[in-house]
């Protein structure tokens, strides 16, 4: 039997904009003026925040088809269980002292980060559209960037190696520059023992892809993440 912790759901979480920074290496001068899909857009106030800063930003996500007030109490109710989780698990995070894992600073934000976005998907919800991968509901080359946080080999304990391979295809089929994923290893900091081959097979389809560092040290092994490109 496997003891190992495990998350009965994927979480709809809540960042912010400068978490979203750390994970793929953006400055806010690299936003403006640029067409941005967060995908999965969650909770998160990526969308609304880097606005401000002059981006054109879509966020797309499955649950964003409820009504503002039952994702309000959603968005709530799941912050607590990152919580739970943050707390229940230590191990996988950075030691006191290597790094930025503070969990009540990181639930505070959070919390601040679903206050930005319920405001925004109230007021703004032409930029919130309901969709999952691996069909987006977007034309071919609508957006410069695609950023993929925390559902892209953080679930590889449910979704396969085969739904990777189309998920990314699909992105990059929206895409007319970059797709960013992060982070490269799942919940619990494992790398899926297909990643390696996965990226071979990217590049048989004549996809290239990166991998470098990124300042968010949070998470032991989540301190990395993958550019994809077709070099259209
Ligand atoms: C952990 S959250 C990540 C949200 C945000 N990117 C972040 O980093 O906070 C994972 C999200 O993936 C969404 N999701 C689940 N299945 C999906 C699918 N097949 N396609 C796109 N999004 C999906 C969930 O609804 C959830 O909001």
């Amino acid at each position: 039997m496997n003891d190992e912790p495990r998350l009965d759901e994927i979480l709809v979480t809540s960042r912010p904009l400068a978490n979203y920074l750390d994970f793929f290496n953006l400055r806010p001068s690299d936003l403006a003026g640029s067409r941005i899909l967060d995908c999965p857009g969650g909770a998160s106030s990526f969308t609304a925040e880097a606005r401000r800063y002059g981006a054109i930003t879509t966020a797309v996500d499955p649950t964003y088809n409820q009504a503002v007030t039952t994702f309000a109490t959603m968005g709530r109710e799941q912050i607590a269980l990152s919580n739970d989780w943050f707390r229940n698990n230590p191990d996988l995070f950075l030691e006191a002292g290597q790094g930025d894992a503070n969990i009540s600073a990181i639930i505070e934000a959070r919390y601040a980060a679903l206050d930005t976005f319920l405001l925004d998907f109230e007021r703004e919800p032409q930029h919130y559209v309901a969709g999952a991968l691996p069909n987006l509901p977007f034309p071919d080359a609508s957006f410069d960037l695609v950023l993929s946080s925390h559902l892209i080999f953080t679930y590889a304990d449910r979704f396969d190696r085969a739904f990777h391979v189309l998920a990314i295809e699909e992105m990059l089929r929206v895409c007319s520059g970059e797709v960013r994923i992060y982070p490269l290893s799942s919940y619990l900091g494992v790398t899926a023992d297909w990643f390696d081959d996965l990226l071979a097979e990217l590049r048989d389809r004549g996809i290239n892809s990166t991998i470098e560092d990124v300042p968010f040290r949070v998470t032991k092994n989540w301190t990395t993440q993958l550019t994809l490109s077709t070099g259209r």
